[in-house]
Order: C-alpha cells, then structure tokens, then sequence
C-alpha cells in the first residue's frame, strides 16, 4: 500500500541546483517531524550521498540493488540506507555504475513509499529511462529553472514532458538575487504555476564541502524555497485529500 507522498525535482538545465533542491526538500522535511527519503534518479551524477553529505557511511547503493527481483520490505531497505538526521538516501555510486531494469526502480520506489512520509526524487530528464520507471509514481514534480536565456529554453523544451507524465507540475526559479521580478514573467512563458524562487546561498558551496545538509540552515534561502515546496505539495496534496 502507498502511503507516502512522492515529489520528482528536475533541472531545467544542468547544474541549476535541482538536486540540491531535492535534498533540501528531505532535510526541512524531516526538521518538520515528517521522516523522508531522498532517491538519486541521476545515474551518471555526483551521486546524491554527496549532496547529503553521507558519501563516507556505508550501506546500500543503487548498484547494491540491480539484481532484486520480487518484493522488496521497504522497512528493511530503509534501515540499511546511508542516512543523517533522519534522512535516508538511495544514492548511485560513482565507483560503481549500474544499469537498473524499470521493474527494479519501480518496485523500490513502492516499497520505499510504504516506510517513510515522504519520497523526494532527484529525476532525470525526461528521456532518461530512469525518468520513466519513477516519473508515474510521482505525485507533484517540480521543475527548477535557471534565470538565463539558455536554461529557460532547457527549461521549456523539458516542461511540456513534464505535464504530459504529471497532472501537478511546478516550477520554481532559480535567480542570482536580483532576479526575482523575473518570476511572472517565467511563469507565464512556461505556463506553470510558480511554486518558489530559489535565491543564491552564498554560503550553499562551503557548506556543501563540510558536509553540512543543504537546507540545514532555517535563514537560508534554500530552507525558504523547500518549505515552500513542503507547504504546496504535502500539506496541499493532504488538504486535498481530505
Ligand atoms: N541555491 C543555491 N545557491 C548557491 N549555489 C547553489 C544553489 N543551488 C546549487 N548551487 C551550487 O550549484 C552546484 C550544482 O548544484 P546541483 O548539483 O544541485 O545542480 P544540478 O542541477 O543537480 O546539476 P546536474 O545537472 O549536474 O544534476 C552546487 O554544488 C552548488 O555549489
Ligand atoms: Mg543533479
């Protein structure tokens, strides 16, 4: 049974901040009382630990993971995950490549489901093949665009895949600061509905390198923009629901 919530990130272009977003979404999550998992989708990336800051804990990987077949005990999983705070990732391995058949991506994205409140997944784009093994399980995704011509073009060729996957597709705008009055404008050419701006953290890359979570700060404005993120898509899909 599927009891958690499932919010997909996607960059509108590379580098933009998208899997920073997804970890930090995990972290205020979790200062929230709500218990998360993060999912790297992103299979030739950095690989997600390091984003969280766990690449030095062992425990399961993706790689660990390519030849499951059959059901998978979500609590079980869960434990053996690499995690900080209370939040747990399902990270690639950049020493370790593996190919995961959809049947395997899928049936750990349920079985995770089952044990926490809430999955965030750093997705691929969209014509990655782990975008759609995971994309119909996801219940709102946000798509983080940067603020220069090229990204929002990136962004724009990636948004109409997006609407066709997901009835709920937000965006958030990533601005060096001053970039803010651009948001209307974004959404409007993009015809999503603006979710959060995501200001530059000047302090995001030294704390990145100390391994500090991203979002762990409650001023900065990466904690800004994922609780805004928390609000519309946990807290909005539970209104809904009820
Ligand atoms: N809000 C922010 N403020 C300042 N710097 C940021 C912010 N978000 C991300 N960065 C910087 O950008 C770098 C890239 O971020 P991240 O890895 O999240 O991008 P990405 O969109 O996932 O990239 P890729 O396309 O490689 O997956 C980070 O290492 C960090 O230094
Ligand atoms: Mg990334």
């Amino acid at each position: 049974m599927k009891t958690s919530q499932v919010i997909g990130v996607v960059g509108g272009s590379g580098g933009v901040g998208a899997s920073v977003l997804t970890v930090a979404i995990a972290v205020r999550a979790a200062l929230a009382g709500l218990r998360p998992v993060c999912l790297d989708g992103d299979r030739l990336g950095g690989g997600l630990d390091v984003t969280l800051g766990v690449e030095q804990e062992p425990g399961v990987r993706w790689p660990d993971l390519a030849g499951v077949r059959g059901r998978v005990d979500g609590g079980e999983l869960l434990r053996r995950l690499p995690s900080v705070d209370d939040v747990s990732v399902l990270s690639f391995d950049r020493a370790r490549d593996v190919q995961l058949e959809a049947g395997t991506v899928e049936e750990v994205l349920r079985a995770l489901s089952t044990a926490v409140d809430l999955v965030v997944v750093d997705l691929p784009r969209p014509d990655h093949e782990v975008f759609a093994a995971l994309a119909p399980s996801v219940d709102a995704i946000v798509l983080l665009a940067g603020s220069g011509i090229c990204d929002l073009a990136g962004a724009s060729a990636i948004a109409e895949h997006l609407v066709r996957t997901c009835p709920d597709v937000w965006l958030c705008l990533r601005t060096s600061g001053r970039g803010s009055h651009l948001a209307d404008t974004v959404a409007g050419a993009l015809d999503l509905p603006m979710l959060a701006v995501v200001r530059e953290e000047p302090s995001l890359a030294a704390a990145l390198l100390h391994g500090i979570p991203p979002g762990s700060s409650a001023k900065g404005a990466l904690a800004a923009a994922a609780d805004q993120v928390l609000a519309q898509c946990v807290a909005g899909s539970r209104r809904r629901a009820s």
